[in-house]
């Protein structure tokens, strides 16, 4: 029997861990406060090196605080990272997604910067800004703001908009270990790079990448690997900081009908066909299997809107014929035209068409001894939230009233 509108109200009869409100996917204060405590905070992944191969190439960069950035490989060599607002009266400087700029130019006056974020070019200077002894601002005031940058575990490119951060190091922790090797041995290359913008919670679609009690929505799942031994028996291992190894085995491709052998285009030190999936908070997994590493991004812009972006990576130094084995592998299986990202998109599109108008909680209650089908990764990445929030997920209203953000 079905509950009344007061009984769908109730708190679930649950550890207050084993379950959200619902305001915490739609709420337009707690999104708010979230670019505050957490985005503003936090090393978040903007790209990866490969994108940016020649010196003064440039991507820009939404930022989930919502700040644009540029991000930009020096003559030096180095990879920087700055605000995409002109100091002057604050016009956007580049509209490109992607380019090479020697001079990065904002159209509206003129002015000019190099990829140090230094201002080296600004019309009628002498004319208009004095440049003598009692000159109070100077080209060295006139920069671009810069945002800390460090390019690591695999060559991401990861940026932070606190520049009291520690560093990215403290941050990852030995989350990405079991696959440090593998993506820090050789250079590597994005093959394959796919955004889309979903109508759903940022976290509801990294929810689905930290509970596999979810392959019931994988048709190939359920025929294929669910059915591999040992399968059910893998566990969930927390890291600090809301990071998480979610699942990692041995692939026996060889075992599927059509299947074959997928290690001659593998990752360096790795044998056979291991699988690691490695989930970062706040909206990061780097997902290796055997051929192809895919690392997924969520970029929210809005409580129920969400830029997804997937990079597919080999070896920069792959020969022909293993670099169109991971293309191929990558279509076929792994990318986002592949075995399972439409499934996935079918689900959390259908959160977020229906939490909005509807839901009351979520719940994250399912235990099995942090083996593969208990939904305890939720519950570690929830935990981080809390956290960082200063409010419990399974009541996250405390101290929002005060704001006016209430449910409605
Ligand atoms: S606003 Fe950019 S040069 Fe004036
Ligand atoms: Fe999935």
């Amino acid at each position: 029997m079905g509950r009344t509108a007061n009984e769908w109200a109730q708190k679930p009869p649950l550890p207050e861990t084993h379950y959200v409100d619902s305001l915490v996917y739609t709420d337009e204060g707690i999104f708010e406060e979230e670019k505050e405590r957490i985005f503003a905070k936090t090393w978040m992944l903007a790209c990866h090196e490969s994108e940016l191969p020649e010196p003064n190439d440039y991507r820009t960069y939404q930022h989930p605080a919502g700040v644009n950035l540029i991000v930009v490989r020096g003559e030096d060599d180095g990879v920087r990272s700055f605000y995409n607002v002109c100091p002057h009266r604050g016009n956007t400087i580049l509209y490109s997604p992607s380019g090479n700029a020697k001079r990065m130019t904002c159209i509206f006056h003129a002015w000019s910067f190099d990829a140090q974020g230094n201002c080296v070019g600004l019309p009628r200077e002498k004319a208009g800004y004095c440049s003598g002894d009692d000159c109070s601002i100077t080209r060295k005031d006139l920069g671009l703001r810069a945002v800390k940058t460090q390019v690591g575990y695999g060559g991401f490119v990861y940026v932070n908009l606190d520049d009291e951060c520690g560093p990215l190091e403290d941050h990852i922790g030995p989350a990405l270990d079991t696959i440090i090797e593998q993506i820090d041995t050789e250079p590597l290359e994005v093959f394959s790079y796919h955004r889309a913008v979903v109508d759903t919670n940022y976290k509801l679609w990294h929810d689905t990448n930290s509970e596999f009690y979810h392959d019931y929505l994988h048709v190939h799942n359920r025929l294929t690997s669910m059915k591999q031994e040992g399968y059910f028996e893998r566990k969930m291992i927390p890291f600090p900081n809301g990071h998480a190894e979610v699942g990692s085995q041995e692939v026996h491709y060889e075992a599927y009908e059509g299947g074959k052998g997928r290690a001659e285009a593998g990752f360096p030190g790795v044998e056979g066909n291991p699988w690691s999936l490695i989930d970062l908070f706040p909206g990061y997994s780097y997902n290796l299997r055997a051929s192809v590493l895919r690392v997924d991004s969520q970029i929210p812009l809005g409580p129920n809107k969400t830029i997804v972006e997937y990079r597919s990576l080999g070896l920069k130094s792959d020969t022909e014929e293993q670099r169109s084995q991971r293309v191929k592998d990558n279509l076929v299986i792994w990318g986002p035209f592949g075995r399972n990202l439409h499934e996935d998109l079918l689900a959390v599109h259908g959160q977020g068409r229906a939490i909005p108008n509807g839901s009351r909680y979520v719940l994250h209650a399912r235990e099995e001894d942090s083996t593969i089908h208990d939904e305890v990764g939720m519950r570690h990445f929830y935990a981080e939230w809390s956290k960082r929030m200063g409010r419990p997920a399974g009541d996250p209203m405390q101290e929002l009233e005060a704001t006016g953000s209430a449910r409605t």
